[in-house]
C-alpha cells in the first residue's frame, strides 16, 4: 500500500472557517416543533453567547412549555420564553417576540408550511432535514426564500465533519479525473425509529421513511462532494417488508407490535439516478434488513477511484480510512487517507454557521439551491416506484 505524502498533500488546503462572535446584541430565536430533535437545537443554541431563545411552539398543548421547563434546573429562565401558541403560525404572528431566527424541527409533512410562513414573516430559517416531502413543496420553499431575502439553511450536520469534507476535497482536486459512477447508501439491521411515538413511520406525519430519515444524508455526502450536479432521471424502488410486519424484531423487543399496522412509509429504497455530466448514481438505503451493511461508498473516475468505508452517514463520519486507487507510473497504487478526528460537535457547528450567516449576511451554509436536487431525487424515487418505471426529473424555475 503506497502512502505517498505528495498525494496526501494535495488535500490539505481547506481550513475550518471561523467567525468571531459578537455577543453585544442577542439573536432572538424561536423553535417550531418541540419534539426529539428540537432538544439538540435547544442545547446547541444555549451554548452560543449571542443567542436568546424567546419562544417555542408545538401543536400538542403544553408540550413546548414542558420542553423548556426541563432546563430550569440548569438555570434557564423559562419565564422569558413564550410557549402558549397553538401552532407555528401563532408564534410567527406574535410581533412582540421580534424573532430573528427560527429552527423548524417539525415532522417532515409540516416542514414546508412552517418554513414558508417563517420566511414570509421575515425570519431566517434553519430547517431540519429532509428539506420537505415533495419537489413541489421544495420549489415553494425556494420561492419564499428568494422573495424574503432571508437565510435558509438545511440541517445536514455531517457537512461539518472533516472526513466528509475530505471526500469533496479529493473530488475537487481532480485526482479522480472525470467522475462517471458513484455507489452510495447505508442502513441498519434493526433501525426503524420510533423513539417518541410514530411520527417517523406514519405517512401523514413523515411522508418519507428511510429515504427522508437517512437516505437524504447518503445522497448529500456524495452529491455535495461532486458539486451537486442536476439529477436528470430516476429509476426507483421502495418497500416496507419489515415495518409492516408485526414480527419485526424491533417491535417485538420493544412491545410495539401494534406499530406494524401504522407503518405507512418506506423502510428500504434503491435507485439508479442519472446526473448531469454523464454521472450515474447507484443508491440504496435501509432502516431494516438482514445484512450488516448495504455496501461502501465508491466514487469512480477516469484517473482514480475513492472507496469510503460503510458509514453511519446520519452520524456524520466514518471510523476507517478512505482509500484512493490510482495508477502511478504504470503501477496500481492504493493510498490510505488518514482519518481526521474532528473537534467539537457537528450539531454546534450547524447552529453556529447558520447564526453567522444570518447575522453577517453570509451565504447559507447548506443552501436550498443544492438540497432541492436532493429532494428531487427523493421525490423521483417515490414517483418512479409508484409508476414502476424510470421517470424524468423536472424542476420548475424558482
Ligand atoms: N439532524 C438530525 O440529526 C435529525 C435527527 C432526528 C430528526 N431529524 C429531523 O427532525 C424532524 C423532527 O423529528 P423529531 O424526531 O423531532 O419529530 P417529533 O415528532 O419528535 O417532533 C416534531 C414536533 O413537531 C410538532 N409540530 C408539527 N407541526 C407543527 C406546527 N405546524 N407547529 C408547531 N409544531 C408542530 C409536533 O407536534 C411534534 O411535537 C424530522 O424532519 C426529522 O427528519 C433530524
Amino acid at each position: 500500500m503506497a502512502n505517498d505524502a505528495a498525494i496526501l498533500d494535495e488535500f490539505k488546503s481547506v481550513k475550518a472557517e471561523g467567525v468571531a462572535v459578537d455577543a453585544s446584541k442577542k439573536v432572538r430565536v424561536g423553535i417550531i416543533g418541540t419534539g426529539w430533535i428540537a432538544d439538540a437545537h435547544r442545547r446547541a443554541y444555549l451554548k452560543q453567547p449571542d443567542v436568546e431563545i424567546v419562544a417555542g411552539a408545538d401543536l400538542i398543548p403544553g408540550k413546548a412549555e414542558a420542553f423548556f421547563k426541563k432546563y430550569e434546573k440548569d438555570g434557564l429562565d423559562c419565564s422569558k420564553i413564550k410557549t402558549h401558541y397553538a401552532d407555528h403560525k401563532e408564534m410567527l404572528e406574535d410581533k412582540s417576540l421580534a424573532l430573528d431566527c427560527v429552527s423548524v424541527c417539525t415532522y417532515n409533512r409540516t416542514h414546508a408550511v412552517c418554513t414558508i410562513d417563517a420566511l414570509n414573516a421575515g425570519v431566517h430559517v434553519l430547517l431540519e432535514k429532509p428539506m420537505c416531502v415533495t419537489i413541489e413543496e421544495a420549489v415553494e420553499i425556494c420561492r419564499a426564500e428568494k422573495a424574503s431575502g432571508k437565510v435558509l439553511s438545511i440541517g445536514f450536520q455531517p457537512r461539518f465533519d472533516e472526513n466528509m469534507q475530505m471526500i469533496g476535497k479529493i473530488c475537487r482536486s481532480g485526482v479522480l479525473g472525470q467522475i462517471y459512477y458513484i455507489q452510495t447508501g447505508g442502513g441498519r439491521r434493526q433501525g426503524i425509529p420510533f423513539p417518541y411515538g410514530t411520527t417517523f413511520i406514519e405517512d401523514q406525519t413523515a411522508g418519507l421513511g428511510a429515504l427522508g430519515d437517512i437516505g437524504c444524508y447518503s445522497l448529500d455526502c456524495v452529491l455535495n462532494a461532486i458539486g451537486y450536479p442536476k439529477p436528470l432521471t430516476v429509476s426507483g424502488y421502495k418497500s416496507a417488508f419489515f415495518g409492516q410486519n408485526p414480527e419485526y424484531a424491533g417491535y417485538v423487543n420493544s412491545g410495539h407490535t401494534d406499530y406494524a399496522a401504522k407503518f405507512s412509509v418506506d423502510d428500504f429504497a434503491a435507485a439508479f439516478v442519472r446526473l448531469e455530466g454523464g454521472i450515474v448514481l447507484d443508491f440504496r438505503i435501509a432502516w431494516a434488513m438482514h445484512l450488516d451493511s448495504p455496501g461502501e461508498t465508491i466514487i469512480m473516475g477516469t484517473k482514480g477511484s475513492l472507496r469510503v468505508p460503510a458509514t453511519e452517514c446520519w452520524n456524520g463520519t466514518f471510523d476507517k480510512p478512505m482509500k484512493l486507487y490510482q495508477n502511478v507510473g504504470g503501477q496500481d497504487v492504493c493510498t490510505e487517507i488518514p482519518l481526521v478526528r474532528s473537534s467539537g460537535s457537528l450539531f454546534d457547528k450547524k447552529i453556529r454557521t447558520f447564526l453567522d450567516a444570518s447575522k453577517l449576511g453570509l451565504p447559507a451554509p447548506v443552501p436550498s439551491s443544492q438540497i432541492i436536487y436532493n429532494q428531487a431525487i427523493l421525490d423521483g424515487i417515490a414517483r418512479s416506484a409508484m409508476a414502476g418505471k424510470e421517470v424524468e426529473i423536472e424542476i420548475p424555475e424558482i
